[in-house]
C-alpha cells in the first residue's frame, strides 16, 4: 500500500458515508494473515461506495486483489481506479486494462472473473446483479438497498435461498449489524433489559444528497443514469435509499417484520428540474404482528431539524441508538447503560473483517433475506406515502409491482420505464389518486 495518501483520503471521506478511510494500523502494521489462497475481488458499481468497499476488502485480508471492475460509464470506472491507485500498488490493484467493463452487461464479464464481487450500482441493479453472482458461485458484498421493487425482492429473496444451498458469505451493506454500540444495545434488550417492545420512532431527517444536472449531449437513459437518485425504478425514493437504515434497525431490534403500513409524504421544497419524482418527506406508521408500532420519519430538507437516530419503548423502559446518545434507561429514570464509542471500529470496515474471515473459516454469513426483508419493509411504506392507503405486506408481496425493466430492454437509446409528460415533467405520486401497488 502506498503511504503517502492517508490525510488527503481521510479528508474527503468518513464512516458515515462508508468513503475510502485508511485505518492507521493498516499503514503501520506488519502484515495481520498467515499466507493463504489469493482470493480475487471484482467490483460492480465503481462510485463513491464502491471504492470505499474496495479500499475496505482490501485492508480486511492482505491476500485480496482487485481484479475486474465494472461500471455503466467509463469516466466513472477510470476516476475510481486512479484514486485507488493512489492508495495501492499494482499488487493489490491488479486489473488488467481487459478487465475493466464497462455498459449495463459489463456485470457479467467482471463478477466471472472473481471469487468475491462488491455489488455498489444504484439499488434498481441489485437483484440482477445478486442473482447471476450467486448463480456464478460468488461470495458477495452488496450495498442496501437490494431492489427498489417487489419483483426485484422476489428475485433476491429467490437467490438468498441459493447461495445459503451453496454455502456462500453474502454480507449486505446495512452496517449497524457490524457497529458495536448497536450490537450492545441489541444484546440489553434481547435480555429483556427494557422489556418488549411496544413501540419506537426511527429517524433519517436530513438536508438532502447530490443532482446532477443534464447536460446537453445526454440521453434520456443517460441523464436518469448519472442522476439516479431522483428515479424510482433506480433509486427507489429515501425512504428507501437512505432511511432503509433506521428502519432496519427497527426489525432487528423488535425480531419481525411489520404487517402493514400507513403514512404520509410529499414534496414540498423538491421542486427543481433535476428533482424527478421523488418526494422530500415521508411519515410513516409500521404495525408488527407482535403489535408494536413504529413510527419512521425521513425528510430531505434543508434548514430544518436534522436527525439519524433510533428510539424504543419497551415495556420496562427505552432505548436510543445513532447520534451521540446511544443508551437504555428504565422508566424509573435508573441509567442501566451508556456506550462509550471510544474503542469502536469503523462499521463499514468490520463488514468486510468479517466477510473475509468467514469465507477463509468456512462459517457463512447470509445478510441477503433480512436485507430483502428491510427493503421490502421500505417499499411498503413508499406504497403507503404514495398512495395515501393502508398497505398490508401480502398485498405489497402480491401486488405484481415492478418497476425496473427487462434487461434486454435496457440501452442508452432506449426510454426509461418514465419519462418527461406532456407538461414537461416527470410523473409525481399524488396521495389518494395515484394506486402505485402496480
Ligand atoms: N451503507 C451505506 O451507508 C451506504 C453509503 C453510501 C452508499 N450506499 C449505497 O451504495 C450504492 C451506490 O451508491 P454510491 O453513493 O456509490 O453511488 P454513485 O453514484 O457514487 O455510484 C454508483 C455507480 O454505479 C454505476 N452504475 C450504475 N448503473 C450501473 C450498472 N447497471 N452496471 C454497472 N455500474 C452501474 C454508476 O455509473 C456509478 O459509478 C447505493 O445503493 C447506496 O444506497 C450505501
Amino acid at each position: 500500500m502506498k503511504n503517502l495518501t492517508r490525510r488527503k483520503f481521510v479528508k474527503d471521506s468518513t464512516w458515515v458515508t462508508g468513503g475510502i478511510v485508511l485505518a492507521p494500523s493498516v499503514l503501520t502494521s506488519k502484515p495481520m494473515f498467515k499466507i493463504e489462497k489469493v482470493l480475487k475481488l471484482a467490483v460492480v458499481g465503481c462510485g463513491g461506495r464502491g471504492a470505499g468497499a474496495v479500499s475496505q476488502a482490501l485492508q480486511a485480508d492482505k491476500n485480496v486483489k482487485l481484479v475486474a471492475m465494472a461500471d455503466a460509464f467509463q469516466d466513472r470506472l477510470d476516476k475510481t481506479f486512479e484514486n485507488l491507485s493512489k492508495m495501492f500498488d499494482k499488487e493489490r490493484l491488479a486489473v488488467n486494462p481487459s478487465k475493466k467493463f464497462v455498459g449495463f452487461g459489463s456485470y457479467k464479464k467482471a463478477i466471472e472473473e472473481a471469487d468475491v464481487v462488491i455489488l455498489a450500482t444504484p439499488p434498481g441493479f441489485r437483484p440482477q446483479h445478486f442473482e447471476y453472482a450467486v448463480e456464478q458461485g460468488k461470495h458477495v458484498f452488496m450495498e442496501k438497498p437490494v431492489a427498489t421493487d417487489v419483483a426485484g425482492i422476489k428475485k433476491v429473496l429467490n437467490s438468498a435461498k441459493l447461495a445459503k444451498e451453496n454455502k456462500l458469505n453474502v454480507v449486505v451493506g446495512l452496517q449497524r449489524h457490524y457497529q458495536r454500540s448497536y450490537l450492545e444495545i441489541y444484546k440489553r434488550i434481547q435480555q429483556g433489559d427494557i422489556g418488549k417492545i411496544v413501540s419506537g420512532q426511527v429517524y433519517w431527517n436530513s438536508g438532502g444528497v447530490w443532482v446532477r444536472p443534464r447536460q446537453e449531449n445526454w440521453t434520456e437513459m443517460e441523464y436518469q443514469m448519472r442522476n439516479w437518485y431522483y428515479f424510482n425504478w433506480l433509486c427507489g425514493d429515501h425512504i428507501l435509499e437512505q432511511h432503509i437504515h433506521n428502519i432496519d434497525v427497527a426489525n432487528w431490534f423488535i425480531g419481525e417484520y411489520p404487517i402493514k403500513a400507513q403514512g404520509m409524504g410529499g414534496r414540498e421544497v423538491r421542486k427543481g428540474k433535476d428533482h424527478g419524482q421523488i418526494f422530500d418527506h415521508h411519515f410513516v406508521e409500521f404495525e408488527y404482528p407482535g403489535g408494536a408500532v413504529i413510527s419512521s420519519q425521513c425528510r430531505h430538507q434543508k434548514g430544518c431539524l436534522n436527525r439519524v437516530s433510533e428510539i424504543f419503548q419497551g415495556t420496562l423502559g427505552t432505548s436510543n441508538t445513532g447520534g451521540t446518545k446511544t443508551a437504555l434507561k428504565l422508566y424509573s429514570g435508573e441509567q442501566l447503560y451508556t456506550h462509550n464509542g471510544d474503542r469502536d471500529k469503523n462499521p463499514y470496515q468490520v463488514e468486510h473483517d468479517e466477510l473475509f474471515s468467514s469465507i477463509r473459516s468456512g462459517k457463512i454469513i447470509n445478510d441477503a433475506e433480512n436485507g430483502a426483508r428491510s427493503t421490502m419493509t421500505a417499499i411498503m411504506g413508499r406504497m403507503a406515502t404514495y398512495t395515501g392507503k393502508q398497505i398490508t405486506w401480502d398485498e405489497a408481496m402480491n401486488s405484481g409491482h415492478k418497476l425496473v425493466p427487462n434487461e434486454d430492454l435496457l440501452s442508452w437509446q432506449s426510454n426509461p420505464p418514465v419519462v418527461l409528460n406532456a407538461s414537461g415533467n416527470y410523473p409525481i405520486p399524488i396521495p389518494g389518486i395515484t394506486y402505485d401497488k402496480k
